[in-house]
């Protein structure tokens, strides 16, 4: 079976990580560890792309070499990986020469077949930014910025790559796979740009004006300029493991569908002789008070400070849970709280309590073999039954949202049986009828507890292991599907006295 691949967007090395790229790093690594619960070898891919004008520019500032520079952040973004649990098998930074080596190949390749030619690029450059300005750059009364300085429209030699001559077979190749964007409406979008014939695409800068780049083969007066470096790492990473081309799923921010993944990298391996990967998962921006998160806004949030507060899995779980995969979300400290207190203290850490609790006080902490029970107990794992039926095709179809929404609503329904059931009135009856009846319950809200610790796993790896340890369970020793039925499995467990999963927060 031919492993799944999956990468992540590389993030640029001027500036530190903030709530948006540790959100892409958990959606991706909730699809590898789902995955590999599945039963594929997964090979998950993230990294550092740190080429550019920006990053000579803030060196330069610092009187440091850009190499310096990027190796200091990329350490940053790395460092961030271990803290939110990412289950990475890999970490391409585009300075490391096994990616320039590719690079250069490829670049060497298109050029010698003839899909790289040298042009003329023309533009407004300004001096003081020491870049090329877009239309989008202007004043809406079509003055430049202050901050651009002078601004001048200059003519230089530079190198182009044809785009124009793929671009009938790429709106086929689209036609023909319906699911190669997702969410789909991102596909029409892609559509829609594709219905304007292609520019060229300029990949060089002369050497002279950025030098932190790679230099072309053909020409080392030259540097490649962003997209030609960058895209190249999701083959870069795995060109010397044979089998791992083509990558099943690349899962990238909105800002970079259009052109760069959607058009220029499908023309690129396509000119390249190289299979196409098997899709492009495009999420939303995490925004605070309606605007973008990001470095340049100064309105970036530091995940590490929620993640040292409340720790990795709580954090996880809000990401996932409230962001469906494509749209925009607002993050704000009272909606983290929201979820934190009500969803994992309350409902999860609550049930865990009164399970470890129950099971000591009316059964010697041993779960009890399972009795057949009553309606009520057959209700639950009905109602089990229905949550494990909706789950698994969420998750397949990156509804990790709404995947999460249907556990916690089992795990409501399993603290509502309880109530109804009230274990704490059947202790204190001598009837046989009502000891059978407890320990019926004890073995239902315990089994129950398990699947949703169970089901969990992707989303919140430690906290599984944390309550699957409570209730007296080893590493599991089957397929993760197998675990997800009812079973009874906890026959004869020995449960720990407690634990405190989530502790409430306390509010600022
Ligand atoms: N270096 C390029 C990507 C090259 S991929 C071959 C880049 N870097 S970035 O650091 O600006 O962004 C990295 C990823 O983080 C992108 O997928 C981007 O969409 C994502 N995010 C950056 N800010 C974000 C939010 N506020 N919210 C969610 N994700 C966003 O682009």
């Amino acid at each position: 079976m031919k492993p799944f691949y999956i990468t992540t967007a590389i993030d640029y090395v001027n500036g530190s990580p903030h709530i948006g790229h540790a959100y892409e790093k958990v959606l991706a690594d909730v699809i590898a560890r789902f995955r590999r619960l599945m039963g594929d070898t997964v090979f998950f891919l993230t990294g550092t792309d740190e080429h550019g004008q920006k990053v000579q520019q803030s060196a330069r500032k610092r009187g440091i070499e850009p190499q310096l520079l990027a190796d200091e952040v990329s350490a940053e973004f790395r460092a961030l990986l271990p803290r939110l649990g990412i289950s990475n098998d890999d970490f391409i930074r585009t300075t490391e020469p096994r990616h320039k080596k590719v690079v250069r190949a490829i670049l060497q390749q298109l050029h010698d077949q003839g899909d790289i030619y040298l042009g003329e690029y023309r533009g407004f450059y300004s001096t003081r930014q020491e870049q090329f300005l877009q239309d989008k750059d202007r004043n809406p009364d079509g003055s430049w910025p202050e901050i651009f300085g002078e601004v001048t429209e200059i003519v230089e030699p530079n190198y182009f790559f044809r785009l124009r001559a793929h671009q009938a077979w790429l709106v086929e190749h689209l036609a023909a796979n319906p699911g190669f964007i997702f969410p789909h409406y991102r596909q029409k979008q892609v559509l829609e740009f594709l219905k304007e014939p292609l520019n060229d695409l300029c990949i060089s800068r002369p050497r002279n004006r950025l030098e932190w780049g790679i230099p072309l083969p053909f020409d080392e007066t030259y540097v490649t300029y962003v997209w030609f470096d960058a895209l190249v790492n999701y083959y870069s990473a795995v060109a010397d493991r044979p089998g791992l081309w083509p990558a099943a799923w690349h899962v990238i921010g909105k800002d970079i569908l259009v052109p760069p993944h959607a058009v220029y990298w499908p023309i690129m391996l396509k000119a390249a002789g190289l299979p196409l990967p098997g899709g492009i998962l495009v999420h939303g921006w995490w925004t605070t008070a309606g605007a973008k998160m990001s470095k340049s806004t100064g309105n970036a949030l530091n995940p590490l400070d929620l993640v040292d507060e409340f720790g990795a899995d709580a954090f996880r779980y809000f990401l996932i849970r409230e962001m469906n995969v494509g749209q925009d979300s607002d993050f704000s400290r009272e909606a983290f709280l929201v979820r934190y207190d009500g969803d994992l203290a309350n409902d999860l850490g609550n049930l865990l309590n009164r399970v470890l609790n129950m099971t000591q006080r009316f059964a010697g902490g041993v779960v009890p073999a399972a009795p057949a029970g009553g309606d009520i107990e057959a209700e639950v794992r009905a109602g089990w039954e229905a949550a494990r039926a909706a789950f698994l095709p969420l998750c397949e179809g990156f509804q990790f949202h709404t995947a999460l929404e249907r556990i916690f609503t089992f795990v409501k329904s399993i603290n509502a049986y309880i109530e109804r059931r009230a274990p704490w009135k059947l202790g204190k009856s001598a009837d046989p009828a009502d000891q059978e009846t407890l320990r019926a319950a004890l073995a239902t809200m315990a089994e129950a507890l398990r699947l949703c610790a169970t089901a969990l796993e992707p989303v919140m790896p430690s906290t599984a292991t944390r309550i699957r340890e409570a209730l007296g369970l080893g590493a599991r020793s089957g397929p993760w599907i197998d675990e997800l039925a009812w079973g009874g499995r906890l026959a004869g467990s020995t449960v720990s006295a407690s634990l405190v999963l989530f502790p409430r927060s306390v509010r600022k």
